[in-house]
């Protein structure tokens, strides 16, 4: 029975993804494989147990979570140099308002891109979906280490820094029109080569808003906007150990699927860990919580020790709207409760002393993971409707 409703799940996710990526009527998109040059790029040399089994991915959980573990877990500076390939879609709707506003989102830890345009009942779920009916472009990548992005060095490589330069050459590449012919084209349509946006607004889900907050503390005016969902300032932040993940190492976790991943890469164990971290009882689908373990993705050791180095720098230079959103019952972020545990003035201060609007939309009896859960589409027309406010 588990099997057979696997099996279907798996058929409807090839058969539902068929159609809507030949479906130009509705979806105008291109896919690619960009080339990102890091060039003498200083990341930082953390001091940390390595991952080559699933008894050392538990003795790096142990690492992380000990009182005993130094604060300052930077033992020095790496230099990296190489050309690294990041997998791309850019969409665009064919009849779209908007279509010169253009959204670039970065998906969080746990996920590929997938995570922005669920192939499940997507006119429910899939945020790419929505924003292409409500008349805006946008493109989605899979953050380096994940999806059919390149997967380097776990430790050294693939950290928060080099993933907001990533982010930050990407949204050079789009906004002077030069993305596609920078890139191998992988499929798609061939309609999109001059397309050069008039506007851009970040997007991110969790980790991948921390890299944008990271963007926008580096360059204020590269954004004319920036939504910022499943992530949220507040007094319990780093309350949820990194213990409740489940993490296996994942090539010893799922041969067969993570076969590509090397030393240092970590996964959420069972659909279970997933639902812990990402979903809440009443306000998922159960085939949606099979599907989250379909596309699960493995991180980098050195995401989590690396994310604390984007806070306590406040992003002086951006002057544009920013939303934060996030699910009421978030896990890890908020400790299950998100109500009563924020200062907007200390956000403010702490994160967009300069920023034309500051917003918080708190999506009710939802978890972390926004995109999967049933009332997706209504948090959705908030921010659209957050977007139209501000003029955007
Ligand atoms: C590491 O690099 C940063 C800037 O990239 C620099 O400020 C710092 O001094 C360097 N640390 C060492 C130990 O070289
Ligand atoms: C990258 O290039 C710099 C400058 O040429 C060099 O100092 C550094 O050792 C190189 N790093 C690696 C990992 O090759
Ligand atoms: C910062 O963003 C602006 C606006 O897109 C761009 O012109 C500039 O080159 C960017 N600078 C850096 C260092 O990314
Ligand atoms: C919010 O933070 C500001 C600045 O720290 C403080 O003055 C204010 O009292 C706080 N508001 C609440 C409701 O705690
Ligand atoms: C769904 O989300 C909308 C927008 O946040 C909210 O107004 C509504 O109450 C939610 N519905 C449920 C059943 O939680």
């Amino acid at each position: 029975m588990a099997l057979l409703s696997s099996l279907l799940v798996a058929i409807a996710v090839q058969s539902a993804y068929a159609t809507r990526t030949t479906n130009t009527k509705t979806r105008q998109c291109v896919q690619l494989e960009i080339p990102i040059k890091l060039s003498s790029f200083t990341t930082t040399k953390w001091q940390q147990p390595r991952v080559d089994s699933t008894v050392d991915a538990v003795d790096w959980v142990d690492w992380m979570t000990t009182w005993t573990t130094p604060a300052d877990k930077a033992a020095g500076n790496v230099t990296i140099n190489g050309t690294f390939k990041i997998n791309g879609q850019l969409c665009v709707p064919p009849e779209g308002a908007k279509s010169d506003i253009l959204q670039i989102a970065t998906h969080g830890v746990g996920f590929d891109k997938r995570y922005w345009d669920v192939e499940i009942k997507p006119e429910q779920y899939s945020w790419v979906d929505y924003t292409l009916a409500q008349g805006y472009s946008i493109f989605t990548y899979d953050r380096l280490g994940t999806g059919s992005s390149d997967k380097p060095d776990a430790y050294d490589i693939v950290q928060t820094d080099d993933q907001v330069e990533i982010l930050r050459q990407l949204t050079l590449l789009l906004r002077s029109g030069k993305l596609i012919s920078s890139s191998k084209k992988l499929g798609g349509v061939n309609t999109l080569d001059r397309y050069t946006p008039d506007k851009i607004v970040h997007v991110g889900h969790s980790f991948g808003s921390i890299c944008t907050i990271g963007l926008l503390q580096i360059n204020g005016s590269i954004s004319d906007g920036a939504i910022l969902t499943g992530f949220l300032p507040n007094n319990q932040l780093g309350g949820i150990s990194v213990g409740t993940w489940g993490f296996e190492f994942a090539r010893e976790s799922d041969p067969k699927r993570f076969s590509d991943r090397g030393s240092g890469y970590i996964v959420q164990k069972t659909k279970y860990n997933v639902l812990l971290s990402f979903l809440k009882k009443g306000s998922f689908e159960p085939a949606l919580l099979d599907y989250a373990e379909q596309i699960k993705q493995p991180n980098s050791v050195s995401e989590f020790v690396s994310i604390g180095a984007i806070f306590g720098t406040p992003a002086k230079d951006f002057k544009a709207p920013v939303q934060f959103v996030v699910g009421e019952n978030d896990y890890g972020f908020c400790r299950g409760e998100c109500y009563n545990t924020y200062n907007i003035t200390e956000i403010e201060t702490d994160y967009y002393p300069a920023a034309s609007k500051i917003a918080i939309h708190i999506q009710p009896k939802t978890g972390h993971g926004l995109a999967l859960s049933t009332n997706a589409t209504a948090g959705y027309k908030a921010t659209f409707d957050f977007l139209r406010s501000v003029g955007l």
